[in-house]
């Protein structure tokens, strides 16, 4: 064996070449999400958490969308693929290479379990500190142990872990089960793996054999002991469904914790970015898609839907309003009830109180966007800009052709279809001219022919 050297990091490999029939999906399980973030991502993030900066990520053959996912979250993810599925050391010997760059120690994640926490990972690595330890497992208590393998213990000493598959009746009857992450101590990691054989139930080569080649070798193991909840994977949609449900109810309590209310916890729905400074009030009904982040102060009003957007201190948003990606609104800024901003920056104190579409335009300070005002930016086939200067006054049921601008202060007459710039405090009416005839009512009504269905 050529020198290793032995760089003072360590290095996490996330498994991921399952198949996830059970999903009944087109889509990979690992790329379903919680918190509108993918499964492998969240396993990712939680080994980035945990301070790991150096990730591999095993994917099944032809699956490159998988790789893609790995690398958006993680650009430095370097990708292995397993191209059969001989079972979970098979799949972590595809990073073999990287192993070889050598490691502090090696944790080994699955992708499709998702709500596995930092700390979990930072205490499997503190028990590879103590003197004698070579291997250490995340283990729980599980309420029906069936399908995880087994935690054989003898006092503090984990001894060995049994799939199910191959465990004796008395085994079968254990509730200590394996949560599936494993840390192993760097310089013994690939030499364990290595001497793994597939004589078992399924022909797989196990990555929990390494447990009792370790101690064989003379190297004790460790459980780290945690919650149900945060072993718990998901192989289908009803698992799924669980997961996410564990995830929002930590996000809603950070959340609270972190100073901002919510009425209504149990209806606000977060993503696993979303960012909200403190005394930020949220009303019920709320959902945060990726992407967003709350200033002090302002208020999410009930039944708003907000995705890619920066809201702005002291800022009202809804109710029933909806931030698309790149909406930025300034401090103290409105977007009121069945308001829709997309990719529209929003200058301080400006307001959309009512029935807008405001998309990919600029609102100066202050300027008010009245009711039924919206910006067509579209022509079926390209984008276009609007820009509205700071002060302007919009009327009610305008439209705005893009690309126009509107100069600061300047006005718009109610019901106008602006298609050509208007200069800073002019105003602009463009609209059919109001004609009006005195008394035309009174001879319509006397004509004879109607005077049988005549106002009375
Ligand atoms: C595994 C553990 C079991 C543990 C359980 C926790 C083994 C042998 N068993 O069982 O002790 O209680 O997880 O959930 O490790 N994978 C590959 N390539 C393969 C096989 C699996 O990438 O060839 C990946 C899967 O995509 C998945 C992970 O490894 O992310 C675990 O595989 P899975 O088949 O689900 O293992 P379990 O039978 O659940
Ligand atoms: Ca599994």
């Amino acid at each position: 064996m050529s020198a290793i050297t032995q760089p003072a990091t360590p290095l996490a490999l996330v498994l991921a070449a399952g198949e996830g029939t059970r999903m009944q999906s087109a889509t990979p399980k690992v790329l379903h999400k919680v918190a509108g973030l993918s499964l492998i991502g969240h396993a990712m993030m939680t080994a980035q958490g945990a301070g790991i900066h150096r990730i591999g990520v095993i994917i099944g053959p032809g699956r490159a969308d998988v790789g893609a996912e790995a690398t958006r979250v993680l650009p430095s993810a370097q990708l292995f693929t397993q191209n059969e599925r001989r079972g979970t050391a098979h799949a972590v010997l595809q990073a073999e290479e990287m192993m070889k760059e050598g490691a502090s120690a090696l944790v080994i994640l699955f992708g499709d379990t998702p709500l596995v926490q930092p700390e979990s990972l930072k205490s499997l690595l503190a028990a590879l500190d103590e003197p004698g330890v070579g291997v250490a497992v995340m283990g729980f208590e599980a309420q029906n142990p069936k399908g995880y393998g087994r935690l054989l213990m003898e006092g503090a000493a984990l001894l060995a872990i049994r799939e199910e598959k191959d465990a004796s009746a008395e085994e079968r009857a254990i509730t200590l089960c394996n949560g599936g992450v494993m840390a192993l101590k760097g310089d013994i990691a690939l030499p364990l793996l290595k001497a793994i054989t597939n004589e078992n139930a399924q022909g797989e080569f196990y990555l929990t054999d390494c447990v009792g080649l370790a101690r064989r070798e003379g190297h004790a193991a460790r459980v780290v002991l945690v919650e149900e909840a945060e072993a718990q994977g998901v192989n289908d949609r009803t698992q799924l469904a669980a997961c996410e449900s564990v995830m929002q109810q930590r996000l809603r309590l950070s959340h609270m914790r972190a100073g901002v209310t919510l009425q209504a916890p149990e209806t606000v729905f977060f993503a696993h970015d979303t960012k909200i400074a403190r005394d930020v009030t949220v009303e019920p009904h709320c959902v945060f898609g990726p992407g967003v982040r709350i200033d002090e102060g302002a208020v999410i009003h009930a039944f708003s839907h907000l995705e890619g957007a920066e809201v702005g201190p002291g800022a009202s948003i809804g109710p029933f309003a909806r931030l698309r990606p790149g909406a930025k609104l300034g401090e103290k800024a409105r977007i009121g009830n069945f308001v829709e901003v997309k990719n529209a920056e929003f200058g301080p104190g400006a307001k959309a109180n009512h029935l807008s579409y405001i998309g990919d335009a600029t609102v100066g300070a202050g300027a008010n966007i009245g009711a039924g005002t919206i910006t067509c930016n579209y022509d079926g086939f390209r984008k276009f800009k609007t820009e509205i200067g700071a002060g302007a006054f919009i009327g009610s049921n305008s439209a705005l052709v893009a690309p126009v601008s509107v100069g600061a202060g300047a006005y718009i007459g109610s019901g106008s279809v602006i298609t050509a710039d208007v200069a800073q405090n002019a105003l602009a009416i463009a609209r059919g001219q109001q004609v009006v005839k005195a008394d035309w009512a009174i001879g319509f009504r006397a004509r004879p022919e109607n005077a049988k269905k005549g106002g009375g």
